[in-house]
């Protein structure tokens, strides 16, 4: 393979069989130029890696690690460094096993946009995981299924009951029930937190947005779509690249640290990614009723809202070139549909005419900004706190169970959500062209206070 070569669609190629693997870039090819790092991202990175230098083989960090040793980061290991970490919001709050903390981060956590109205039952949302399709490792404990109900009591939501099935035994768990409620939630919040890795984090951001990246980088190249989504393109196949072995693949952070093996993680990954179509609206999950600290739907839809009003312009400025340059986007909308996986009853990912490119152009601004900013930046907020919540749990009574493995897993987890969620390379309002700048701060206070704006990236780099 030839990185430097000038047809674009031999510097990019894909991954696997088209229509059967998820699309995105080969990470087995190099980098093509165009879409390697940054120094001054290295740099930007280097600031935020010491804690996971152990964890991150693929990457030359020699100076970094001699840095390292001098500084005695070394001593980051061992029995205090989970309370050596700096402060997360759990820790911060005052009391992080409260009801009222457990039903803010359903709204407005690492994991949002997740709770469903139901209908002809007690409460009147619910948030449900279906783990037990996928593989649990021996010794994991990880409930086949959960659901966290809630009553809406005026313009509060107040969490109902949960109910779990793990060990092929149902439980369902009320407030009242003290120990047995705060295990409850425990597992709940365990079961949220491996699918917020795989389903939002990567499957809807970084995986999703590869397959868009991907088709752009083959095809757009005198188009003025080109200038529209390059910069929120910036990092992004490299630090999947990077991510494939380090988070992923067989000796990744998910696998490893989770009661997931590899393969189960990559077939919710799949899964997720059949279902996601750029002909889609923050309008289709928002509560349909007011409430009072539901800060996320706020957000998304000002968001979103304003993407509109900034591609809109652009579009009408950029008129005459971009239908000049057509036979590209045809060219983008053939790879796309070639190489999607999406579930035949959802549609297309074909671009048909402008206004799909539009659409498209708003969805994927959307999620190289604010919805990856909002799922990897605060993944320190909860997942930094072993006691609150972990990304695997282990049965004591499991003749695998292994005390120093648990503890190292639970240290990966607090190391790489920090670093993970402390690189703020290229802040939109930092980056972003003057009129997205413009429209940020006017929007700013519906942004906020869900995530603050200077949280929002202009791309997927970390
Ligand atoms: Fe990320």
């Amino acid at each position: 393979m030839n990185k430097s070569s000038s047809d674009p669609k031999q510097r990019f190629k894909y991954y696997g069989t088209p229509g059967k693997d998820f699309a995105r870039f080969d990470v087995n090819s190099d980098l093509p130029e165009e879409v390697q790092p940054t120094p001054r991202y290295e740099a930007h990175l280097g600031l935020q890696v010491f804690p996971t230098l152990p964890l991150i083989p693929p990457l030359n960090w020699g100076l970094f690690s001699g840095l390292a040793k001098r500084f005695g980061f070394r001593s980051m290991a061992g029995p205090n460094l989970q309370t050596w970490m700096p402060a997360n919001l759990s820790r911060l709050h005052r009391d992080k096993f409260s009801d009222e903390y457990f039903v803010e981060r359903r709204l407005n956590g690492f994991n949002p946009g997740k709770l469903n109205r139901v209908k002809d039952q007690e409460w009147q949302y619910a948030v449900n995981y279906q783990t037990g399709r996928y593989k649990a490792e021996p010794g994991g404990l990880l409930p086949e299924y959960s659901e966290a109900r809630f009553v809406l009591e005026g313009s509060t939501l107040k969490v109902h009951s949960i109910k779990y099935s793990l060990k092929n035994q149902t439980i369902i768990c009320f407030p009242t029930d003290a120990q047995k409620w705060e295990d409850a939630k425990y597992y709940f919040r365990s079961a949220e937190y491996v699918f917020q890795e795989i389903q939002s984090h990567l499957g809807r951001t970084h995986m999703n947005m590869n397959q868009y990246a991907m088709a752009f980088y083959r095809n757009v190249i005198n188009s003025p779509i080109r200038e529209l989504l390059f910069s929120h393109f910036e990092g992004l196949l490299s630090i999947d690249k990077k991510g494939a072995a380090l988070i992923i693949g067989d000796t990744g952070f998910i696998p490893e640290a989770s009661a997931l093996d590899a393969k189960s993680v990559e077939g919710v990954l799949a899964d997720e990614i059949a279902t996601l179509t750029y002909h889609w609206s923050p309008e289709k999950q928002t509560l349909p009723d007011p409430i009072d600290n539901n800060y996320f739907d706020r957000a998304a839809v000002a968001m979103w809202e304003l993407l509109k009003t900034y591609v809109a312009k652009f579009f009408d400025d950029n008129q005459r070139k971009i239908k000049n340059y057509w036979s590209e986007i045809e060219g983008m909308s053939e790879d796309l549909v070639t190489h999607s996986i999406l579930k035949q009853e959802l549609g297309t990912l074909a671009i048909k005419d402008e206004k799909d490119l539009q659409q498209l152009c708003v969805y994927v601004i959307y999620h190289c900004t604010f919805f990856h900013s909002w799922v990897n930046n605060k993944q320190y907020e909860d997942g930094g706190d072993i006691e609150y919540t972990a990304i695997g749990l282990w049965d004591k009574d499991d003749p695998n169970y292994d005390p120093k493995k648990v503890q190292e897993r639970h240290d990966a987890q607090v190391k790489l959500m920090w670093s993970l969620a402390n690189v703020h390379y290229n802040p939109a309002l930092e980056f972003a062209p003057l009129p997205l700048k413009k429209l940020l701060w006017e929007y700013r206070d519906r942004i906020e206070p869900g995530i603050p704006l200077g949280l929002i990236m202009m791309s997927i780099n970390i």
